[in-house]
């Protein structure tokens, strides 16, 4: 008699054990283990021959673009040709919009495939109607079985492959349900080598968990070349594309695209986007330079400070890191005798950016201070730099970049850190250095 080949895998992290546990000694997480068949290994590949680095020719580098600058800039400059990518987001954020709209522009290399589990061919036409999309190069298939995808593709080889979603793709080799771990890895791979061997890109839709990652994350994220997440609230017409992971290309790039009722819009000029709906003379809001990267982007930062009604302050830090917040409030305590020990404050980044990067450290005390002193700052002035635990304002990467962004929109006069301000050039706007904290404040409110 055969032993089955049982076991028990983490729906989370992907952690396999042969006996059933009530928390994964991997991730942690609880009663996450579920019974699944073993997979006996992968495709057997020809077994590989060595060859010398300086021989490699660069053709599988070559790039298409999606016609949605954006994004092709998120990639790292159009969708490298065999490369898979994973799209990741909340239900209803737009992926499907955005691998629709990218399609189109994809659909001039030839005919493209669009694979749809989840909606009716119907349900896609509507979509397309309104977005305008009307190519006669997008095949649409409305199939979840991996088997049924593999021979359909093999039969009209598409220049393009979406899978919308993989979790709804299951194969018949596994007997576990579709969106476990153990499926998704398996269909994952396996449309992985198909991409590969015909030499197209590969886009891969797939939804986050309510804990905010990508069903079987560990296992996915391996195994693509490029993880993009769409990011935004959905009472916002604001969508962020940025990429968390990219082989060929920096991962630090965002796309910035705007919801409409004719699908995504790209935001050619964001800066001007997220200052938009500004007040003007609020105390407790100020106007920094985030670099998102390659590109400076304008943010507010808005803060509250009030009395605190319990023993215990509240300090919540949404679109900053919460304990850069905590350090800041420690230093402007120390430095400035601001008594903020019995304070709530609350900094919230406009617009659902998240920032991480200690050039808005001005902007984030600039707003604490603000509103602490219920003082308004100036509208035509802005301020980035880092601060230093000593109370001083130390120099940031990239200054000129950042201020050429700020003239662009209309500010007339920025405070910004000495060591930056001595080495830059005549600018048309007003520039302040100053290497201290106390004298960046006290220009900031006159
Ligand atoms: P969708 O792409 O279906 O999201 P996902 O695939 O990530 O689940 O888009 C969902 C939302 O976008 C839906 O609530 C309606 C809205 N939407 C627009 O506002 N304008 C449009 O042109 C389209 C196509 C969708
Ligand atoms: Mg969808």
């Amino acid at each position: 008699m055969t032993r089955q080949k049982i076991l028990y895998q983490c729906q989370s992290c992907g952690y396999s054990s042969p006996k059933w546990l009530g928390k994964c000694p991997d991730c942690g997480a609880w009663n996450s283990l579920v019974e699944e068949e073993r997979v006996s290994g992968l495709v057997v590949q020809k077994t590989a021959s060595p060859v010398q680095l300086s021989e490699i020719s660069l053709t599988s580098g070559k790039r298409a673009g999606t016609g949605i600058g954006e994004l092709d800039r998120t990639l790292g400059g159009g969708v490298v040709m065999g490369s898979v990518v994973l799209i990741g987001g909340d239900p209803g954020i737009g992926k499907s919009t955005l691998v629709l709209q990218a399609l189109d522009g994809l659909s001039t290399l030839g005919k493209v495939l669009y694979v749809s589990g989840e909606e009716s061919p119907e349900q896609v036409k509507l979509r397309a109607e309104r977005l305008g999309v009307r190519s006669e190069s997008i095949i649409l298939l409305p199939e979840t079985s991996l088997e049924g995808i593999i021979s359909v593709v093999e039969q009209i080889k598409p220049k393009v492959l979406v899978i919308d979603s993989i979790q709804t793709i299951f194969s018949l080799e596994i007997s576990s349900a579709p969106g476990s771990v153990s499926q998704i890895r398996e269909c994952a791979t396996r449309l992985m080598f198909l991409a590969k061997r015909h030499g197209i890109p590969l886009f891969l839709i797939g939804h986050v968990t309510k804990e905010g990652a990508i069903a079987g994350p560990k296992v996915l994220e391996h195994i693509v070349d490029t993880v993009l997440y769409f990011e935004g609230d959905r009472g916002n017409p604001f969508r962020i594309l940025r990429a968390v992971k990219n082989r060929f290309g920096s991962t630090n790039e965002i796309g910035v695209f705007e919801m409409t009722e004719k699908g995504l819009r790209e935001v050619d000029n964001p800066s001007q986007l997220f200052l938009s709906e500004r007040p003007n003379s609020v105390p407790g809001s100020v106007v920094t330079v985030a670099l998102e990267g390659t590109r400076p982007l304008l943010v507010e930062v808005q803060a509250l400070v009030t009395t605190s009604s319990f023993g215990v302050p509240r300090r919540t830090a949404i679109g900053v890191d919460y304990n850069r917040v905590n350090l800041l409030i420690a230093v402007l305590e120390k430095r400035l005798g601001m008594h903020l020990g019995n304070m709530d404050v609350f900094v919230n980044v406009v617009g659902g950016l998240r920032i991480d990067e200690p050039a808005v450290d001005m902007g984030v005390i600039g707003a604490i201070a603000s509103s602490f002193k219920n003082m308004p700052v100036e509208s035509g002035i802005f301020t980035f730099g880092e601060i230093g635990l000593s109370g001083e304002l130390r120099p940031v990467s990239q200054a000129e970049a950042r201020l050429k962004e700020a003239v662009k929109i209309g500010f007339k006069k920025a405070v910004i850190p000495l060591g930056n301000s001595r080495s830059l050039k005549a600018q048309e706007i007003e520039i302040i250095g100053t290497g201290s904290l106390e004298e960046a404040l006290q220009i900031l409110f006159f």
